[in-house]
């Protein structure tokens, strides 16, 4: 049987693809800095997470109306059912769009519609979680959760992510409160960049459910132990890890010692078109690296459903 594969950390924005900034660019009538796919290519060599960020947030200028949106989550899905995924809990970034004066509902709504007819058409399941930009001050955070509370797009989560050093999640703490006191699930990134330090308050003052990356938890064993002694959840992404220079190759990543170690470690794409591929091109580069067994295949098949957001119906019908 071949095992369910789950995405819990992709970033929509970030499943953007060069051939799709060139579509979107001619169909809007922007005008690109790149005179062609091999120029816009050559500036995909980062040496962190900033370097990375900011062309992330310069490619989004292509991508404007609602049917922007929507066509770029159907890519997303099509190519993610290529690959197999069968349940998907994706990030979406308001204020990436709204801070250049894209209307909020227009690009959630975009984003939605389109997550509603994968489910009809491709068989993906979603979950739709707002990431709020850690980089931005959080009363924009705050007043950006109360429009979409007060909005007609429904959504299941929210998020932190963006720039990680210098901003501590305990900033967020009032937006990821007034989230909990909306029935919303609550993940952050923490320890990509940041210290262990940041992972801590993440569980403590934001009460996340989930911890994006998480792999500086590694550097501080009592935070290991409590993370093992809760069940939660760390949505790992190699690829992305190696291209941001968290680690240095995929042979030097330590998810077999996090698995080792008894940690929920699930396997995601991240920016999945900045980054050099999707869930299975993930899994693919472990299998090489490592020659995982198919008992810790097996596990984080499991793992990656025990970490969604899915009921128990919804996760029975996974395997
Ligand atoms: N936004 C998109 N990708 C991100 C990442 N890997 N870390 C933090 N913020 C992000
Ligand atoms: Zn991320």
């Amino acid at each position: 049987m071949r095992l369910p594969l789950v995405e819990l950390h992709l970033h929509l924005e970030g499943t953007l693809e060069p051939e799709l900034i060139f579509e979107l660019a001619e169909r809007n009538g922007v005008a690109l800095p790149w005179g062609s796919l091999d120029e816009l290519r050559e500036q995909y060599a980062f040496s962190d997470l900033q370097t990375f960020l900011n062309l992330y947030y310069a490619n989004l200028d292509v991508v404007r109306t609602r049917a922007d949106f929507a066509l770029l989550t159907t890519r997303y899905l099509e190519r993610a059912a290529a690959g197999g995924v069968r349940h998907a809990e994706v990030f979406f970034d308001p204020q990436a769009h709204t801070s250049r004066g894209v209307e909020l509902g227009e690009a959630l709504g975009g984003v939605h519609d389109a997550l509603q007819d994968g489910e009809r058409t491709l068989g993906i399941s979603s979950k739709l979680i707002v990431a709020f930009l850690r980089d931005r001050p959080a009363a924009e955070a705050l007043d950006v959760l109360k429009q979409v509370l007060a909005g007609p797009v429904p959504v299941d989560g929210i998020g932190l992510d963006s720039a990680e050093v210098g901003y501590p999640p305990e900033l967020f703490a009032e937006v990821f409160a007034l989230g909990k006191a909306n029935g919303l699930r609550l993940v952050a990134h923490a320890g990509e960049e940041g210290p262990p330090a940041y992972v801590w308050t993440a569980l403590d003052l934001l009460g996340v459910e989930r911890v994006d990356h998480g792999i500086r938890s590694l550097e501080d064993d009592a935070l290991v132990q409590r993370l093992v002694d809760e069940r939660m959840p760390l949505t790992v992404c190699p690829l992305s890890n190696v291209r941001l220079r968290v680690v240095e190759t995929i042979a030097d990543h330590p998810l077999p010692q996090m698995l080792e170690l008894g940690l929920l470690v699930t396997v995601n794409s991240d920016d999945p078109a900045y980054f050099g591929g999707y869930i299975d091109d993930n899994m693919a580069a472990l299998q090489e690296a490592f020659g995982l067994s198919a008992a810790q295949r097996a596990l984080l098949a499991r793992n990656g459903v025990e970490a969604s957001f899915l009921d128990p119906a919804g996760k029975a019908q996974l395997f």
